[in-house]
C-alpha cells in the first residue's frame, strides 16, 4: 500500500533522512523503531505531505505522492496521529471530530464516522460537548485518534501515541491499535514502547541517524541481540 523508496530529507542543510526504503502492506502493521533524533517523524512527516523530500520515491496505492500538498495526501486516505495530542482545546470534542470529516473525501460519510468513532471510544460520546482541553490526557489521545478517522484513511500513521500517558492508558492506546489493526486497517507506527510495538508488528524497520540498518519481521526484531541491546534494554 505504501512504498517508500530511497528517501532524502534535509533541514537546510542538516540532512534527516538519507537514503529510507521501506514498504507497508495493505492490512499491515508496519513498526519503525529508532532512537531519538533518528529521523522517524521526518519520515512521517514527509510521507503525509508536510515536508518535501530532496530525493526519492513515495508511492501510496500505486501513486507518486512524494511532493503533493498535505491536503491532497490527507485526501488520498492517508491519515496521522502526530506527535503530541493535537486538539483544539477551547473546541468541543464533537466540533473536534467533525474537523476530521472535512475532508472530500470523508464529508458524505460523517454521520456515519461519528458513530463508529463513539462506539469504539465511548467515553468520547460521554464527552461530546465538553471542551476537548479539559479532557484528560488518553482522553485527548483518543480524541486526536477519532479525529483521524473521521477522515476515512485507509493508512494510520502514529507519531508516539502513548507519550507521556500512564501505564493504563498506554495499553488502552495500544488497545485501541490492535483493534484498528483487527479492523483491517493499515498502520505505520512509531511508538516508543518499541517492545510493545513489535508484539504488534507484522513487518518492523530499525532507523538509525536516518538510515534503515535494519528489517524484519516484528518477531524477528524483538529477537536481535541488536535491537534487545539498543532498544529493549535487555
Ligand atoms: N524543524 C527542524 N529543523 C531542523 N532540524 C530538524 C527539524 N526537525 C527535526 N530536525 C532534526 O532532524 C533529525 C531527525 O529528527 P526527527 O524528529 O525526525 O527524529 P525522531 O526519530 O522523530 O526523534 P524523537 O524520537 O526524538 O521524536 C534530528 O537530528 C532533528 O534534530
Ligand atoms: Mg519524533
Amino acid at each position: 500500500m505504501l512504498e517508500v523508496r530511497d528517501l532524502s530529507v534535509f533541514y537546510g542543510d542538516a540532512q534527516a533522512l538519507d537514503g529510507v526504503s521501506l514498504s507497508v502492506g495493505a492490512g499491515q502493521v508496519v513498526a519503525l523503531v529508532g532512537a531519538n533524533g533518528a529521523g522517524k517523524t521526518s519520515l512521517i512527516r514527509t510521507v503525509a505531505g508536510i515536508l518535501r523530500p530532496r530525493a526519492g520515491s513515495i508511492r501510496f496505492e500505486g501513486r507518486e505522492i512524494a511532493g503533493l500538498p498535505s491536503h491532497r495526501v490527507c485526501n488520498l486516505g492517508v491519515g496521522q496521529v502526530a506527535e503530541g495530542r493535537q486538539v483544539f482545546p477551547s473546541m468541543s470534542v464533537q466540533d473536534n471530530l467533525q474537523l476530521g470529516a472535512l475532508l472530500p473525501r470523508a464529508r458524505g460519510q460523517a454521520a456515519a464516522a461519528l458513530d463508529r468513532v463513539y462506539s469504539m471510544f465511548p467515553r468520547l460520546a460521554e464527552r461530546a460537548a465538553q471542551a476537548a482541553g479539559t479532557l484528560s490526557g488518553g482522553e485527548q489521545q483518543m480524541l486526536a485518534i477519532g479525529r483521524c478517522l473521521m477522515g476515512a484513511p485507509r493508512l494510520v500513521m502514529f507519531d508516539e501515541p502513548s507519550l507521556g500517558l500512564a501505564p493504563a492508558l498506554v495499553a488502552e492506546v495500544l488497545r485501541t491499535i490492535r483493534e484498528l489493526h483487527a479492523q483491517g486497517m493499515t498502520i505505520l507506527l512509531v511508538e516508543q514502547n518499541v517492545a510493545a510495538s513489535l508484539q504488534l508488528a507484522d513487518r518492523a524497520w530499525v532507523l538509525e541517524n536516518g538510515r534503515i540498518v535494519l528489517e524484519g519481521s516484528g518477531a524477528e526484531l524483538l529477537d536481535d541481540p541488536r535491537v534487545k541491546e539498543a532498544y529493549l534494554g535487555l
